[in-house]
């Protein structure tokens, strides 16, 4: 009997799982997976350990505590502009992995288009085959990974139930202009599609490029959706906690979804989460510091190992161009530098649905000794080979 869900054969295993095995078989510096190698803040850490001792280890409430998701509406207003509640607007989840799987799960129906810009974020593939969706890839060529008005409006013209925007994205970098966002809201004003957005980076953004929230452009907070997480923000991965902001109506029906799978993420944690949340405006700049000074000695090792890459506008990913290196494809690459350089990455195509194959996604959400130690074992490269 076969017994198993035909979708599964319909997306890969995770590329990143996979490089992820490989940095620990081969004891290669993990620059694969997206997380950091440092801790929180420490106070996020103390407000946990007080949670857990106050007596907050049952169920929250499914929406997300209240405390929480009234942090989250503050900040998310301070920053975008909108007047969010905590009540009405935010549903907590299981990361901004679970906020994008819910939303989907509410909105689509078998056979329903959903347009992704490509290259893209592997869960989105997932999450809609998952969901009977049909995913409709819109290339962002590189380097420069602009729209072209044209396609995009073909693509939706044909029928759209919604269109992900990850901005910044992961893994180009690419953070979208005002103009680009624009486009986009009077696309999905004149054909009526959602806008889902996917903003867990949206604090590390690098001058002069700007993070401009879609959802408050005019008219558009009753068409968008926002997906956000504390992973990235407050550098706490593994403690699962993202964020869907919507209006009401939507609202409801996402918690709906949420309270039937996950229920919700770990009550003690969601309390330390609002310490985070209440840190004044500098606690962003200077995260923003440290990506920029990350960024910074990883492309000056690029540089002298005379790696061609495209820098990166925002995220913490810089993909590195292998063409001239003489591998077969990426994946040859990236097995081989785990192996031989002692450095893990993801081959560049598992993001792509055309076929591009000259391009290695690298994090540098790191401490800036792994990066030296990285950079260090990079610069061996072109002797090697
Ligand atoms: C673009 C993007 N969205 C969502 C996620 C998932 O984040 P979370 O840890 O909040 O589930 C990631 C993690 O790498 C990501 O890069």
């Amino acid at each position: 009997m076969d017994s198993l869900s035909s979708r599964l054969a319909r997306f890969p295993e995770s590329a990143i799982s996979e490089m992820n095995a490989l940095a620990a078989q081969t004891q290669a510096i993990n620059l694969a997976s997206g997380f950091p190698d440092f801790d929180p803040p420490q106070e996020i850490i103390e407000a946990a350990v007080q949670a857990l001792r106050k007596g907050y280890n049952q169920y929250a409430h499914p929406a997300g505590s209240l405390n929480l998701r009234q942090a989250i509406a503050a900040k998310q207003s301070h920053f975008s502009g909108l007047l969010l509640d905590g009540e009405s607007n935010v549903t907590v989840t299981c990361g901004g992995t679970e906020a994008m799987l819910t939303v989907l799960a509410a909105l689509i129906n078998p056979g329903d288009r959903v347009l992704v810009f490509s290259p893209f974020y592997e869960n989105y593939l997932a999450d809609i085959h998952l969901l009977d969706g049909i995913p409709v890839f819109i290339p962002l060529r590189p380097p420069d990974f602009q729209i072209d008005p044209a396609v995009l409006t073909q693509e939706v013209q044909k029928g759209a139930k919604a269109l992900i925007v990850c901005n910044p994205a992961n893994p180009s970098g690419k953070v979208f202009s005002k103009t680009e966002l624009q486009f986009i809201a009077d696309l999905a004003q004149t054909y009526d599609f959602y806008v889902i957005t996917d903003e867990v980076y949206e604090h590390i953004v690098f001058p002069p490029h700007r993070h401009y929230y879609f959802s408050a452009l005019p008219g558009m907070f009753e068409h968008s959706i926002t997906c956000s997480s504390l992973s990235k923000t407050y550098s706490i991965t593994g403690w699962r906690i993202g964020y869907i902001i919507a209006d009401q109506k939507l609202t409801l029906s996402f918690r709906k979804v949420h309270d039937y799978t996950t229920l919700g993420t770990a009550a003690p944690l969601q309390e330390a989460a609002v310490v985070g949340l209440n840190f004044p405006d500098q606690y962003y700049q200077t995260l923003l510091n440290y990506y920029i000074e990350m960024r910074d000695i990883f492309l000056s090792y690029l540089d002298q190992a005379g790696l061609n890459y495209i820098p990166p506008q925002g995220a913490y990913f810089a993909l590195v161009d292998i063409s001239e290196l003489g591998f077969a494809d990426d994946w040859a690459f990236c097995r081989w530098l785990a192996r031989e350089i002692g450095v893990a990455a993801v081959p560049g195509s598992s993001f792509f649905y055309e076929p591009v194959q000259h391009l290695v996604r690298f994090n540098f959400a790191k401490s800036p000794a792994t990066m030296h130690e990285a950079g260090q074992r990079l610069l061996r490269i072109r002797e090697k080979i």
